[in-house]
């Protein structure tokens, strides 16, 4: 059998030498408070691709100050975080990896001093906070800062540009119904609720003509929410606009319970994968070298995406090619230790 899990991948002449990407994980770890790349940073990442990891997409960045989850966030709303990055992705690189990064706005999950904003002014549980309503200046300024925040990674040296789309996050509470009770032209419609992605896409496609991915939830489990057929619509459109790659994560937008069991979010990038004929990443509850091996050989997503499991052994791939019976090549400085 040839292994696909270690067949490499190209996207718009970028070729990542397996299929195992780490999926953006925020580490809370720029510690003061600037969104600046700190000695954790360099040294989690750097780890995963001396593991061998394809492609490592670095955690949710934020592209404004307001658009944090929290104060410790990366950020690359200022030309002065470029610097750090740049580093950053020469560190990933020296080891083979390709690297992304993923290029967020909380909305209303920001949980910071002072005013948050959202599509509409609905909070996302009782804890948190009611966000400002946007005015159309704010989407303005939002999809302006993308803009940016894309330049700036540009200008650091990543291969890869991933929006968050997904998650309850800004993007995504525009997509969602559930979020989105606006009366303007950025809410109601699928189109409409689409609109600031769409603009987003476009702005960011100014600066940027590298592999472009979004991560979207795919499933809002709620019967007035979407779901992964909702999701075929809007990744035709993303296609159309020349994203390159759907990241496909589910849930978060409003509480509710997850049946999260071993790759529970396949089933949806599989619908999107066929229905919008599209490449995919399948995400959630992937843990495994075989079940990783099933999802691509069946065709079910292109690229696999794993999280926890990377936390638990940056060495991952490693394990994956002795299971599957691959000779993967490691750093030669380990050598002697890593058949
Ligand atoms: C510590 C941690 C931080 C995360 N941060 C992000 C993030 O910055 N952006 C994002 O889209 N998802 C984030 N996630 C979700 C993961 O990317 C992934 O979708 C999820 O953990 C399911 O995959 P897994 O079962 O392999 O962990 C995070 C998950 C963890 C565990």
């Amino acid at each position: 059998m040839a292994v696909k899990l270690f067949s490499p991948y190209t996207i718009k002449g970028v070729t990542f030498k397996n299929r195992i990407v780490m999926a953006p994980m925020c580490m809370y770890s720029s510690h003061n408070g600037d969104g600046h790349i700190q000695n954790w940073h360099r040294t989690h990442y750097t780890t995963r691709a001396v593991g061998q990891v394809g492609l490592i997409i670095v955690e949710a960045t934020a592209v404004t100050p307001q658009g944090r989850i929290s104060p410790q966030d990366l950020g690359i709303w200022s030309d002065e975080h470029i610097e750090g990055f740049q580093e950053l992705v020469g560190l990933m690189k020296e080891h083979g990896a390709k690297t992304g990064i993923q290029l967020a706005h909380a909305g209303r999950k920001a949980i910071l001093e002072g005013e948050i904003i959202a599509p509409s002014a609905l909070a996302f549980n009782e804890k948190s906070k009611t966000p400002k309503e946007m005015t159309k200046a704010d989407i303005e300024e939002t999809v302006e800062a993308f803009k940016k925040g894309a330049e700036r990674a540009a200008k650091a040296g990543f291969d890869v540009i991933e929006l968050h789309g997904a998650h309850g996050y800004l993007l995504n509470e525009f997509l969602s119904p559930l979020s989105n009770k606006r009366s303007d032209e950025y809410g109601g419609s699928a189109e409409n609720r689409y609109r600031i992605l769409h603009e987003v896409i476009d702005a960011v496609k100014t600066v940027w003509n590298g592999p472009l991915f979004v991560r979207v939830s795919a499933h809002d489990y709620h019967e007035e929410g979407l779901t992964a057929e909702d999701y075929i619509v809007f990744a035709k459109w993303m296609k159309e606009q020349g994203v390159d790659l759907i990241d496909v994560s589910s849930g978060s937008v409003v509480p509710a319970h997850i049946n999260a069991y071993p790759g529970y979010q396949v089933k949806y990038s599989e619908t999107i994968k066929n229905g919008a004929d599209i490449p995919t990443g399948a995400v959630g509850l992937i843990t495994s070298p075989i079940q990783a091996e099933e999802i691509l050989q069946n065709d079910r997503a292109d690229l696999v995406f794993l999280a926890r499991e990377l936390l638990r052994d940056p060495y991952w791939p490693r394990t994956a090619a002795k299971e599957l019976g691959v000779s993967l090549e490691g750093p030669k400085q380990y050598q002697r230790g890593w058949i």
